[in-house]
């Protein structure tokens, strides 16, 4: 079994700090919601969120859906062989059902993780498709237990993609790891949790790019592909 966490992901809802902003008000409003149960979106909370700390690693729901999207929908996943998670940035974590069909429609997605952040699991009732409950992603490390480790970073050690594979497949509980932000690296403490840390390529790759590769590398070195 593969695990995969998303970490540090930029997936939560308006902070109370700037839920009277008349920008996040009016948005709520026209959703009939309140600011504190809609979620947090750089492309329409701009203005309200430039006096957030780090905003600008945060407010990006999208990288989540489309990282997780290309996971669920892997030959790697529909083999059995993944195991996925979602770290938020203001720690949270979200177990994954490998089965769950996620909306194709983003702002059905969006309701979905609305709806998570409110009652903690989806569907509320019946067998829960994904969950959610505080902890830190060191936290969900000592869960996973993994034997080893991997950081995905283009500052880690540039490897060969299909080496990395090969490398993480003969690992008993193999762990990789990658940042669900749009700028910056992952926290100092959170590196710290890292056995190694592995480049795929010069520059830095959006999080479902990356997800996409891995995955396609490690469905080769399984002989799935
Ligand atoms: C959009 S990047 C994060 C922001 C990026 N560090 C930047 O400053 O533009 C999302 C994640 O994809 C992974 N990633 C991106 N480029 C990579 C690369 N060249 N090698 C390995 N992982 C990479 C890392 O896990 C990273 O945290």
């Amino acid at each position: 079994m593969i695990n995969i966490v998303l970490a540090e992901s930029a997936l939560e809802t308006v902070p109370r700090e700037i839920a009277d902003h008349p920008s996040v008000k009016r948005l709520a409003e026209r959703r009939g919601k309140d600011p504190t149960s809609t979620l947090l979106d750089i492309s329409y909370h701009y203005a309200a969120m430039k006096d957030l700390e780090d905003w600008d690693r945060r407010g990006r729901p999208d990288i989540t859906y489309v990282t997780l999207l290309t996971l669920l929908e892997s030959p790697l996943n529909r083999e059995g062989r993944l195991s996925i998670y979602v770290h938020t940035v203001r720690d949270f974590i979200i177990s994954v059902d490998p089965k769950v069909k996620l909306p194709r429609n983003y702002t059905r997605f969006e309701g979905l993780m609305e709806q998570l952040f409110e009652v903690f699991k989806v569907p509320p009732k019946g067998k829960p498709l994904m969950t959610l409950k505080r902890g830190t992603l060191k936290d969900l490390i000592r869960v996973v237990a993994p034997s080893r480790t991997f950081f995905l970073t283009e500052e880690g050690k540039r490897t060969k993609v299909e080496a990395f594979a090969n490398k993480a497949v003969k690992e008993d509980r193999p762990l990789v790891v990658i940042g669900g932000f749009q700028r910056g690296e992952f926290s100092d403490e959170n590196l710290r949790l890292a056995d190694e840390r592995v480049s795929v390529y010069k520059e830095p790759l959006d999080a479902w790019v990356v997800a996409g590769i891995i995955a396609h590398e490690l469905e080769r070195a399984l002989g799935i592909l």
